[in-house]
């Protein structure tokens, strides 16, 4: 095991009902912008519920924080933000809303343009108090410190790390009303959290190990009942657990990481706009087996504890988990091949000629280039 610090600061309160503790969480002076997304929680009574708990409280709101949130839209609400004086930031939405309210809590107070501010850790300063109200389980953005930022001028998609909020409030109900791809999409992003923590080099640490392939094999058993009806507050209630603790630290303490999957997938949304999830449905199987050799003895332990894959050898046994994986996101109803998009040559190119102008290298071992990149795709297209 690795040496490691860790510190997760965000209080989480769970369970039914919990929008009514917003007023204990929130300090009763505070100049308050509440941000949301495209009118989801309109629809859902989160809304309702917010406002009631915050009744007699004086607040701002910001509306139309979009998927995959544009530095473009954000500018606007963090000029809002600098003219009312703000000083605490409510999200009220799913990953893209506390992402995106990450960057505007980091913003308020920094004369840096909020792009700079996402390429250049250097830049961050102080990051105002925010809490979220998650009504998405996906991104772990509630118990994080990253978000992921959009530009559209420049057709980029990139991550920053600044704080985690103080608290997030997950009541599974308000999960009833995702439509069903924003779930497949939202059970695939978790599974694939875990993956990029787990699915690495063996022997590190048979606890992270255990912990990870737990939530790996609670999202497994839970799809289907989620499947069969979305309103089980059970079944909801482990997935949105499983997604927070996919992505809040706790699964990676002392192991290697590998986010190549990610850092090829924000590439797609940002060329081709595709969802999230549904990119990291295509990347992963290809990547496991274009790094089948560095990964075998990791392959054929999930393979075992994780799909109870048993007989043949490592190499046949390694194939047998890669199958697995993908008839998993397939059963979510994802696609997991880039023709199926319609993703065609020049996409692939560009993003491999980004990777090489960029010379990130990617994955545990620091070996994924931008030719294993082409690999990676081309095999996933076809
Ligand atoms: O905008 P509204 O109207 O609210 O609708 C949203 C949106 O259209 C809708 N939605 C959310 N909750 C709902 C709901 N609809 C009905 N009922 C509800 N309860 O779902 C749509 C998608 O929402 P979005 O927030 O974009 O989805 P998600 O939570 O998957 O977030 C995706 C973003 O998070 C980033 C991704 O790159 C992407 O930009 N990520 C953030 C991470 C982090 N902060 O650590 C890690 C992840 O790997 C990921 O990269
Ligand atoms: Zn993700």
């Amino acid at each position: 095991m690795k040496n490691f610090t860790f510190q997760n600061t965000t209080k989480l309160i769970f369970g039914r009902g919990t929008i009514a503790k917003l007023p204990q969480e929130i300090p009763a002076g505070a100049k308050l912008m509440v941000t949301f997304g495209g009118g989801s929680v309109k629809k859902n009574g989160v809304y309702d519920q917010m406002t009631q708990a915050l009744a007699g409280r004086e607040f701002i709101e910001f509306w139309g924080i979009e998927p995959n949130p544009r530095v473009e839209t954000l500018r606007r609400a963090i000029n809002l933000g600098k003219e009312q004086g703000v000083d605490y930031l409510l999200a009220v939405g799913g990953g893209s809303v506390a992402d995106a309210t990450k960057l505007i809590a980091s913003s308020i107070r920094n004369a840096a343009d909020p792009w700079d501010i996402v390429l250049n850790g250097n830049l961050l300063g102080e990051m105002l108090p925010m809490g979220t109200v998650m009504t998405l389980p996906a991104t772990g953005s509630e118990m994080n410190s990253g978000a992921v930022i959009s530009n559209d001028a420049t057709g980029e998609k990139f991550a920053f790390y600044s704080q985690n909020p103080q608290f997030s409030i997950l009541d599974p109900e308000t999960t009833f009303s995702l439509p069903d791809e924003q779930i497949a999409y939202g059970i695939c992003d978790t599974f694939v959290h875990v993956m990029e923590q787990y699915m690495t080099t063996a022997g590190q640490s048979p606890l992270m190990d255990r912990w990870a392939e737990g939530v790996l094999l609670t999202l497994i058993e839970t799809a289907p009942k989620i499947h069969a009806n979305k309103h089980d507050y059970n079944a909801m209630a482990d997935y949105m657990l499983a997604a927070t603790m996919g992505l809040n630290g706790f699964i990676a303490l002392g192991v290697s990481q590998d986010w190549a999957t990610h850092m090829i997938g924000h590439e797609l949304t940002a060329l081709e706009g595709i969802s999230h999830g549904q990119t990291l449905a295509i990347i992963l199987p290809a990547l496991l087996q274009v790094m089948k050799a560095q990964k075998l003895d990791k392959l054929v332990q999930y393979g075992e504890r994780v799909w109870g894959i048993v007989d043949g050898t490592k190499a046949e046994r390694a194939d047998f988990a890669i199958a697995r994986t993908e008839e998993f996101f397939r059963s979510l109803g994802l696609a997991t091949r880039l023709c199926e998009l319609n993703v065609g040559s020049e996409t692939i190119d560009e993003i491999v000629h980004r990777f090489t102008t960029r010379g990130t290298v990617l994955g545990e071992g620091r070996n994924i280039d931008a030719k294993k990149v082409a690999e990676i795709l081309r095999l996933c297209r076809a």
